[in-house]
């Protein structure tokens, strides 16, 4: 069986958060006195999560990115990375990380075979670090990416959000500190995800306003085949440098998707911005099924989370209803 949606689309990535606890409180993602964690108990098990991923590779998902939360804070991340690469087909494995733990983490990860990480990053100034993330960790974020580069995740990608009057003057010397670093940089459109739905359209650093910014200082010359891959990127005064810019509100690349999330509590989502849920955790523990009947009533409920994909996540649509769960229990 393949994922394909009414829309022709072909599902190859499952976006796995293992968890929705995080060791930061970003302004944009969570409040800093979050409290309204996900039950312990509806969490996944390992074995649980693997038989999910199971699923979905036999049914043509080729990569597995893991999420959180922050993935890294879950006890069991190196041995989740080691069960999804010891299935019979496995598929990629990729992370997406605030790089905190990195240090103790990006090799024993990269030999359980963990091919690349991401981590997000959105200023290089450790005081701002400090006001947008609620702590003071700002030197764990570069020895985690550091030690992303020597455990050899590469290429090391670093993923900012720009936020106008607070850290948009700091395009350009990301950049500068990102090619002079090895970091492959990625700026991402702000989505309407943050806590305090205090998220305007009109506040937004689109894409154009930083390709606009960024061309004022460098060669940026667009690279070919982009997939579904939600970058554009590009090569940076000719290169071998390259940014890329993720422009997931002013130009939603929603046509071009491959993607399916499966929450920290076993919830499938077939879009970051979905109203409904499709529910595995109930089917993992009902009792009364077979392990048999158990598979194939979780084949049976991906076929019916890729059929219900809307075209699009219609952020530019009067219309438009943020989902009910914050970023963090959704996963990025
Ligand atoms: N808009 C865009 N990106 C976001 N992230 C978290 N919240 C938002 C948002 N509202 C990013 C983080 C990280 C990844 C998990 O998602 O910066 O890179
Ligand atoms: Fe944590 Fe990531 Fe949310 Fe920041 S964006 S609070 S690092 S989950």
């Amino acid at each position: 069986m393949r994922l394909i949606d009414t829309y022709g689309r072909v599902h190859r990535d499952l976006r796995v958060s293992i968890t929705d606890r995080c060791n930061l409180r970003c302004t944009y993602c969570m409040p800093p006195d979050f409290s309204a964690w996900l039950p312990g108990d509806h969490l996944l098990s390992v074995d649980e999560m693997l038989t999910v991923i199971s699923i979905a590779v036999e049914n043509g998902i080729r990569s597995i990115r893991l999420t959180g939360g922050e993935p890294l804070v879950r006890p069991d991340v190196v041995d989740i990375v080691t069960r999804i690469n010891a299935l019979p087909e496995p598929p990629r494995i990729t992370l997406t990380t605030n790089g905190l733990r990195l240090v103790e983490l990006a090799g024993p990860l990269a030999a359980a075979g963990l091919e690349r990480v991401n981590i997000s990053l959105d200023t290089l100034d450790p005081e701002r670090f400090s006001r947008l993330t609620f702590r003071d960790r700002f030197v764990e974020v570069i020895a985690g990416i550091e030690a992303a580069q020597r455990a050899g995740l590469h290429p090391v990608k670093v993923n900012t959000v720009l936020m106008r009057g607070i850290n948009d003057d700091e395009a350009v010397p990301l950049l500068r500190h990102a090619i002079a670093h090895g970091w492959s940089l990625r700026f991402i459109e702000q989505m309407p995800l943050d806590p305090h739905g205090s998220w305007e359209r009109s506040e937004m650093v689109t894409a154009a306003e930083i390709h606009e910014v960024l061309g004022q200082h460098f060669t940026l010359t667009p690279l070919p085949g982009r997939g579904s891959a939600p970058a554009e990127e590009f090569t940076v005064d000719g290169g071998p440098a390259t940014v890329g810019i993720i422009a997931s509100v002013s130009e939603p690349f929603c046509a071009a998707c491959d993607r399916l999330r499966l929450t920290a509590d076993g919830q499938l989502r077939n879009c970051l911005f979905a109203r409904d849920e499709t529910d595995v955790r109930a089917t993992l523990r009902d009792g009364s099924l077979s392990p048999d009947q158990r598979r194939e009533a979780i084949a049976a409920l991906f076929a019916t989370s890729v059929l219900a994909k809307l075209p699009g996540h219609g952020i530019n649509d009067p219309s438009f209803i943020r989902p009910d769960r914050p970023m963090s229990a959704i996963g990025g």
